[in-house]
């Protein structure tokens, strides 16, 4: 553990907020609440039959209300997103601009039937009507499920056929790394076999030529025809906002259920606390949409501060390596929230090209998703923040809905420790166990539990309680259990680890074994397979897929290629593997069950530990060479 520390903040010190906090979390998030804006009070902050939690009983709220009618008298001409396409062109769309879109947008879908409580897939990508539509649903009290634009059709498919949308909204194309994605054409095969699917709305961004059938209406006819005045729908604090699904341990993706009111609060608390956002400010989150980081800290946060934004369409060295560093230059950023894995790939491009880039607006910086290595974190503080901006490094998860350990900035000054992520967020109760649930003592590696719960969790499992339950409740009793393991140090800061379960994290993405492990399956030759993550300089981890071939099957570069293909058609290109072995036999238990704690053992080269258990050691041998073979 590095115990180097960096004595670095913006000046604020509001020592009162944290002794509230700890004194009483129920009236300290009851005061948080009121920084936004409610049609009627709540009666009850929170509602806890475990694991089940209700914040601000009897409030109603609207999150697009939050987000754009509640500035319309002092920012409508402020921008709110600067948005840079990939190919050089650029929009600059106004609080008064949007706050008009989403309106009409939301009169669009009531046309096209959508009522309160129903589903409506987006698949759009990073451009202004992803959000428009996002808003747009939440105003009438539709529940948005956003699909990142790099999944296929099968992964649409299983996803809309869990939420049951009757609306899905895609582009006849996105732009990646100077081509055409096209969009429309998996939302095709995704939905043809599904009747409950009335309508698909298609945005014209590429103009690229595309099939059209009698579900399809074009965005700008549905534009033209609507009205411009829509009001936000009074909703119940609980009501759904979003699913967003994610990977998990078991085979397909969990749909994450985010409600408003207590989602909003956490929203809006820690963005104030953790990048000190001010009305000047110009903020940069690198994040896609499609996943819970653009939700949260795209979408829905920084409008709720009524903050200006830079939207960036394309991938992060397209056309080349100077890009990011340029349009943080073009619009003057103050704050940068990015991943490790893109910062490790701007490491190594060298600092030559950041260096040839005014970067002094930049005021705080910040990143997410996975552990910072300390040599990463110390090249963002000196080459990019020039040993003037703090760095937030911020814990979360999509079921966490916002961030709940972090640095902030905005709150107070405290020494910054190169991969730590410092101290849990006011109001929230974290510990590092054992096995049994008891509390490790300092510098002891453990699992990361939850001790109370916080008001951006996730309110269930989309249409799956009984999972809610036993995924995230079961290990620990009246503890949430985020899969992580940690550690806290003597100054009480908290060191992320890594995932504890079968998790996967690739350039900061979110996949889950088992569900590679079934599509590897799925292929006709295959009789089994079990895939790990390896460590990767710039992805944190990549994966390597060990398979056995049905017996007198022979494997061959064809069937590599082939069980590639399979994954980026069924899943998407994030997950497909660097390495392909084929094997004989996997290393297995006794009862059967596959040693991935084996696998992972070899790939990281640490001690394999106890084998008593072990079926057949010549398995560990075959992997172990197979592992020999890339290192
Ligand atoms: C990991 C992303 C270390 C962690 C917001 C968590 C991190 C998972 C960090 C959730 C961080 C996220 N340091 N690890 N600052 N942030 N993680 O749902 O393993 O895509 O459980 O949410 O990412 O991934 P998800």
């Amino acid at each position: 553990m590095l115990n180097e520390t960096y004595d670095i903040g913006l000046g604020n010190h509001d020592t009162d907020l944290r002794k509230k906090a700890s004194s009483d979390f129920l009236s300290f998030w009851d005061e948080q609440a009121k920084n936004l804006t409610w049609f009627t009070p709540w009666n009850k902050t929170l509602e806890w039959n475990p694991p089940f939690a209700k914040w601000f009983v009897g409030g109603t709220i609207n999150a697009s209300y939050n987000a754009l009618d509640i500035h319309q008298k002092t920012r409508s001409n402020k921008p709110a997103i600067l948005w840079e396409g990939e190919n050089d062109e650029s929009r600059v769309i106004t609080y008064g601009e949007m706050f008009t879109q989403v309106q009409k947008f939301s009169n669009v879908l009531k046309s096209l039937d959508v009522k309160k409580g129903d589903r409506v897939t987006i698949y759009l990508p990073m451009v202004p009507e992803l959000p428009i539509a996002m808003f747009a649903c939440a105003r009438i009290g539709a529940i948005h499920t956003v699909i990142f634009s790099g999944f296929s059709a099968e992964s649409i498919k299983d996803r809309i056929a869990d939420s049951h949308s009757k609306v899905v909204i895609t582009a006849d194309g996105g732009y990646r790394r100077g081509k055409v994605v096209p969009l429309k054409e998996v939302v095709d095969e995704a939905i043809k076999d599904f009747d409950f699917v009335k309508h698909v709305v298609v945005l014209e961004r590429t103009k690229n030529k595309i099939p059209v059938s009698s579900k399809d209406k074009f965005w700008s006819d549905l534009m033209n025809d609507a009205l411009e005045s829509c009001d936000a729908e009074k909703l119940d604090s609980a009501h759904p906002l979003y699913i967003l699904y994610t990977s998990g341990t078991t085979g397909k993706p969990k749909g994450v259920l985010h409600g408003t009111g207590g989602y909003l609060t956490h929203l809006y608390s820690t963005f104030k606390w953790a990048f000190d956002i001010k009305d000047s400010d110009v903020f940069f989150c690198t994040a896609d949409i499609g996943w819970v980081t653009g939700h949260s800290y795209v979408v829905y946060a920084p409008f709720l501060h009524g903050a200006t934004q830079i939207m960036y369409e394309g991938a992060p060295d397209f056309p080349d390596a100077t890009r990011m560093w340029d349009i943080l230059q073009k619009y003057r950023a103050t704050i940068f929230y990015t991943t490790p894995t893109a910062l490790r790939m701007f490491m190594k491009f060298g600092d030559e090209i950041p260096n040839s880039f005014d970067l002094s607006s930049l005021r705080l910086l910040g990143t997410v998703g996975e552990p910072i290595n300390p040599e990463v974190w110390k090249w963002y503080f000196k080459t990019i923040g020039k040993e003037k901006c703090p760095i937030i490094d911020t814990w979360w998860q999509t079921e966490t809905g916002g961030m709940l350990i972090s640095s902030l900035p905005g709150l107070e000054t405290i020494p910054l420790k190169p991969g730590s992520g410092t101290l849990p967020i006011p109001g929230v109760d974290i510990d590092v166990v054992d096995e049994n649930g008891n509390s490790v003592s300092t510098n002891t590696k453990g699992y990361l539990v939850i001790k109370n719960p916080w008001p951006g969790m996730l309110l269930t499992l989309w249409g799956d309680d009984e999972k809610y339950k036993t995924v995230y409740w079961s290990k620990y009793e009246n503890c949430y259990y985020p899969g992580d393991y940690a550690l806290k140090d003597e100054d009480g800061y908290m060191w992320l680890l890594g995932r504890a379960d079968d998790v996967l994290k690739i350039a900061g993405h979110r996949i889950g074994t088992a569900e590679l492990e079934s599509c590897i399956v799925s292929h006709h030759d295959v009789a089994e397979s079990a895939v790990c993550g390896i460590p990767d300089d710039v992805k944190g981890e990549v994966i390597v897929a060990f398979v056995v071939l049905k017996q007198g099957i022979v494997d061959s570069k064809i069937l590599e290629k082939e069980i590639s293909d399979k994954i980026r058609n069924d899943i998407g290109a994030i997950a497909t593997p660097k390495q392909i072995y084929f094997v004989s036999k996997l290393p297995k238990t006794r009862s059967g069950k596959i040693m991935r704690r084996l696998l992972k053992a070899i790939a990281k080269n640490e001690k394999i530990g106890d084998v008593s258990t072990l079926e057949d050691g010549a398995a560990v041998t075959e992997v172990q060479n197979a592992f020999d073979e890339i290192q």
